[in-house]
């Protein structure tokens, strides 16, 4: 099937070789198709994951055996479906999201994927919400750190993504590429582009992490907290 969802998002491939790349990712989760033809009745569905990047969340958590995950963004729980297919009988991936009703929405989807015990879905602002994890979770005691939400937090979710994340453990920032405008200097009056630019370089910087850009959809940050 020609599933063209995504599109909007992703600069590096777009129309046919889209679609093609679309339709040479499995599914880690049957229902994950369900998510993305319900979300595509929302306006701003171009935030949608798309299909290899959810395949590409799902290795990266089976093949490090993560058993606790911490998302930032949810909308549909699109990609939050995709990690917890991966995860454990006693994994448990924590996803928070500012919008109430993508957060409902969310949680009716784990439910009716039958991965709800799996997945705590914590409704509220990622800056806020951040400082109550870190007060109830132990420093470096998650295996993986998925960053979805909005690029003006980038550095403070970056500060607690490396609290939080153990020796190995793995931090990813969706849209490194900033939807194809990283090197337009014209485009960062807006300011997002900008930041995202200074963010990935902070974090080529950062001794602490071996860090590259995949270039999946929209450029997938990808950095592993070094061991020890
Ligand atoms: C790109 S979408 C996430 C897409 C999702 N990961 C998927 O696979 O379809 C970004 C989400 O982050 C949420 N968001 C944006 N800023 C946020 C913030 N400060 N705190 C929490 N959620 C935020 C938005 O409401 C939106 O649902």
């Amino acid at each position: 099937m020609n599933d063209t969802r995504g599109q909007i998002k992703s600069q590096l491939a777009t129309g046919q070789l889209r679609s093609y790349i679309d339709d040479n990712a499995k599914d880690p989760h049957p229902f994950l198709a369900t998510i993305r033809a319900r979300s595509m009745e929302h306006k701003w569905n171009f935030m949608l994951t798309t299909r290899d990047q959810a395949a590409f969340l799902y290795t990266q958590v089976l093949t490090m055996r993560a058993r606790k995950i911490l998302e930032l963004g949810s909308f549909y729980g699109h990609s939050t479906l995709a990690i917890a297919a991966a995860l454990p009988p006693d994994g448990k991936l924590i996803t928070v999201e500012h919008n109430p009703k993508f957060a409902a929405v969310t949680r009716i989807h784990m439910t009716e994927a039958g991965v709800g015990h799996l997945v705590d879905v914590v409704t509220g602002e990622a800056p806020v919400v951040l400082p109550d994890i870190e007060r109830t979770h132990a420093p470096q005691s998650f295996d993986m750190i998925f960053v979805d939400a909005d690029k003006r937090h980038f550095d403070i979710y970056w500060d607690a993504a490396m609290r939080l994340s153990r020796p190995g453990g793995l931090i990813i920032f969706d849209n490194a590429l900033a939807r194809g405008e990283i090197l337009d200097k014209s485009a960062d009056a807006a300011g997002h582009v900008a930041a995202v630019r200074n963010f990935n370089a902070r974090v080529l910087n950062d001794n602490r992490v071996f860090s590259y850009i995949a270039t999946l959809a929209d450029g997938m940050l990808v950095a592993i907290n070094y061991p020890g």
